[in-house]
C-alpha cells in the first residue's frame, strides 16, 4: 500500500529496536499535536522500560508504530501509543498492526490489555471497538488539552 492506495508495497511488521528512535520521534511529530512522548522519554521506553513497541513497514517507509506497558502479570498490558502516518491512514494498517500486537500480548500470556482514549478521537475507538475493547472507566480532563478520556479493556482469552 502507498498513500495512492496501490497495492504494491510490502507491509512489514517488527519489533522496534533503540536504533528506531529517529523514526519513532518522526511519527510521533507527525501523528500527533498534543500529548507527543519526547524523545528523552522514547528512548527510555525503548530500552529500559517494561514495555514492547511495534512498527508496520510499507516498502521502505515506516508507517504506523504501536507502544505497550507490559508489566508484569497479573496486570494488564496497556498500549500507550498507536500512530498511523496520515498519508497512510483509512487502509487498515492500524487493524492489521493491532492485531499483530493483540496476538503478541497474549503469546506473552496476557489475558486482558487495556488502553485510554480521548472522548473525541471516534476513529480511534472504532478501531478499539472493532476489536472487542469495552469502555470501562470515564476519564474526566485526562489530556493536556482539557478533553475526556475513556479507559477501554478487552480480554484476550476472548480471541483476537
Ligand atoms: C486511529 C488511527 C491509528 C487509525 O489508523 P488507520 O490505519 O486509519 O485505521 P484502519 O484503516 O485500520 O481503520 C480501522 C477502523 O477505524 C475506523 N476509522 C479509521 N479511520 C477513520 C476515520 N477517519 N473516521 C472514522 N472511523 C475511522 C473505522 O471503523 C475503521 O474500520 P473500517 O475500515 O471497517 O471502516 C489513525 O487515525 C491515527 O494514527 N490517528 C492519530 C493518532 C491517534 O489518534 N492514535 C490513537 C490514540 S493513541
Amino acid at each position: 500500500l502507498n498513500p495512492a492506495g496501490d497495492n504494491l508495497a510490502a507491509i512489514h511488521i517488527r519489533e522496534a529496536l533503540s536504533d528506531d528512535l529517529p523514526h519513532l520521534m518522526a511519527l510521533e511529530q507527525r501523528c500527533f499535536q498534543g500529548d507527543r512522548i519526547s524523545k528523552r522519554q522514547m528512548r527510555y521506553l525503548l530500552r529500559k522500560a517494561k514495555a514492547r513497541t511495534w512498527l508496520l513497514s510499507c516498502g521502505s517507509v515506516v508507517a504506523a508504530y504501536c507502544l505497550c506497558f507490559t508489566p508484569a502479570l497479573p496486570r494488564p498490558a496497556r498500549i500507550y501509543s498507536i500512530a498511523v502516518q496520515p498519508e497512510y491512514r483509512g487502509q487498515g494498517l492500524a487493524t492489521k498492526l493491532l492485531k499483530a500486537v493483540l496476538e503478541n500480548l497474549f503469546a506473552m500470556h496476557y489475558t486482558r490489555c487495556r488502553l485510554e482514549v480521548s472522548v473525541g478521537n471516534q476513529s480511534a475507538q472504532k478501531l478499539y471497538a472493532s476489536f472487542g475493547f469495552r469502555t470501562i472507566e470515564k476519564l474526566p480532563a485526562y489530556y493536556q488539552d482539557g478533553a475526556d478520556g475513556l479507559r477501554m479493556e478487552k480480554d484476550l482469552s476472548e480471541g483476537i
